[in-house]
């Protein structure tokens, strides 16, 4: 077999890899498997990448090893040291990244033909198609990169960089969607006029420069709760990059990764914006996540676990409401406990209420609640655990605020429209969360101050620790 028909195997094997690991991500219980088919899917891409590069003498080998060693010790260390919490944050600046990267290489690889008239293209390639698609690149994987940015400051609130004015990172006029729509009209015509002039530098310029423009000024508007959505946006646009790169370069296996992430990618952003009961044109035009942050007026008293425990007791059946507030406390196995606590000594029925958008990453919940060895069983997705809610004794929400928001049934808000898990049904409700104040999207909870409603105040994990004393004590 001769050496290209082995590199066409290697892409082969690594193409599969990917839609193998792909699909196994669409279940909790298979989708570690799934995340370590797609990383040796990589592996595969990666050495046949390197095999046919046909690298020659010390300094080439040296150039990428260095680059594989570099770049794997960053992944690994940033890996190794997120918190679940500020996991969000870590795969927005990977699309970066990713964007960058693709970018980047159509860059190098249209300057090489731009510089050098001489050079041959590779067969069946003429010098425009390949400019277009470098247009291309450049407008989907600069405006990832400077979008997704962008992004990670928001998702963790802000810097102080430009002193106060990016502490509040939402800001969108209306007249800038005219902006928006502009800056991508000019683009296109750059690329369209590139045709015409495929060696002219200053139109690759021109394109790289509004591309990041549009890519802050996309992602400035958005916010509250519609910053997840704009996230799996710009994931999907880094493997969109990456396929016109693919094309650029002659890389098959690249051109197929790029597209599954591309694709999967859309997928996500249109199912979370179904979950939040947003359009993709909404979220991207009408700027909801703006509004302030409400001011508090009103008070609660707060219990305490020793009268909590005692009303759990006799609970025939339970709703246990996970939000953002589980993963900052890491009370996962706490809530497990508690679980198992109400199953072995009062016989009660438990039940996890999961919402597709609860913590600050899709799955989130499922994650945390499956490495605490709750049973994937007792999850349920919203839709199906919410008509459970009026026969429910006690909804017990850990952490939880926008998704259990009741302000999201009153068309108006930040959270206008966005499904909730309706714990608010249930004939009691325990809250337990550090203080009365709001959630991610900025919205004042009704549900804290209605009388069937007991407030346990407090860190998530102490409560929990505190409940299930209380529970074994009784
Ligand atoms: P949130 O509405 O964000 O509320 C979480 C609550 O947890 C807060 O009100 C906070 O109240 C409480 N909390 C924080 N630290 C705590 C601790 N140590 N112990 C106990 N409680 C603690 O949570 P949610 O209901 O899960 O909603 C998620 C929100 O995030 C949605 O708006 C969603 O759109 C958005 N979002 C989601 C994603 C994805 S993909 N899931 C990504 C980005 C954003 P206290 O301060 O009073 O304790």
């Amino acid at each position: 077999m001769i050496f290209s028909e082995w590199v066409s195997i290697g892409y082969l094997i690594s193409a599969s890899l990917f839609i193998l690991g792909l699909k196994k991500l669409g279940h909790p219980r298979t989708a570690p498997a799934g995340n370590q088919l797609g990383a040796m899917g990589m592996l595969v891409a990666v050495l046949t990448t390197v095999a046919d590069m046909h690298l020659e003498g010390g300094a080439q080998w040296t150039l990428i090893i260095s680059g594989i060693l570099v770049g794997s010790a960053i992944g690994y260390i940033m890996a190794v040291k997120v918190e679940m919490t500020g996991m969000p944050e870590l795969v927005a600046l990977f699309n970066g990244f990713g964007g960058a990267a693709s970018a980047l290489v159509a860059l190098s690889e249209s300057w090489k033909y731009i510089e050098n008239e001489e050079l041959l293209l590779p067969s069946g390639l003429e010098l425009e198609v390949l400019m277009v698609a470098a247009g291309l690149s450049a407008l989907v994987g600069w405006m990832t990169l400077t979008g997704s940015i962008l992004a990670m400051f928001k998702l963790k609130g802000g810097i102080e960089i430009f002193g106060k004015w990016f502490r509040t990172p939402t800001w969108g006029p209306s007249w800038l969607n005219y902006v928006k729509v502009s800056l991508t009209f000019a683009v296109l015509a750059l690329i369209y006029l590139s045709i015409s002039d495929p060696r002219d530098q200053e139109i690759l310029f021109a394109i790289i420069l509004i591309s990041s423009v549009l890519g802050i000024i996309i992602v400035l508007p958005i916010g509250g709760a519609d910053m997840p959505v704009v996230v799996s946006l710009l994931n999907s646009f880094s493997g969109i990059a990456a396929a016109f790169t693919g094309f650029i370069i002659g890389n098959s296996v690249l051109i197929v990764a790029g597209s599954l992430v591309g694709a999967s990618g859309l997928i996500l952003t249109f199912i979370m914006c179904k979950a939040m009961n947003r359009t993709l044109p909404d979220v991207l035009f009408k700027s909801f996540g703006g509004a302030e942050k409400e001011t508090l007026t009103r008070t609660k008293v707060g219990s305490d676990a020793e009268e909590v425990a005692m009303m759990v007791d006799g609970a025939q059946k339970v709703i246990i409401v996970p939000g953002y507030g589980m993963a900052v406390s890491q009370c996962q196995h706490q809530v497990k406990e508690f679980a198992d606590l109400l199953e072995e000594r009062f016989q009660t029925e438990v039940k996890y209420a999961i919402h597709p958008v609860a913590g600050r990453m899709p799955g989130h919940m499922n994650v945390l609640l499956a490495e605490a060895n709750v049973p994937y069983d007792q999850l349920i997705e919203m839709e199906e655990i919410n008509p459970e809610f009026p026969e429910c004794d006690m909804a017990v929400v850990i952490g939880a605020n926008d998704t259990c928001n009741p302000a999201a049934r009153s068309g108006e808000g930040p959270l206008a429209g966005m499904p909730i898990i309706d714990a608010d049904k249930a004939r009691t409700v325990v809250i337990i969360k550090r203080s009365l104040s709001v959630g991610y999207a900025g919205v004042d909870n009704d549900l804290f101050y209605e009388d069937k409603t007991m407030m346990l105040f407090g860190d998530g994990k102490k409560m929990m620790n505190e409940l299930n004393s209380a529970i074994k004590d009784l």
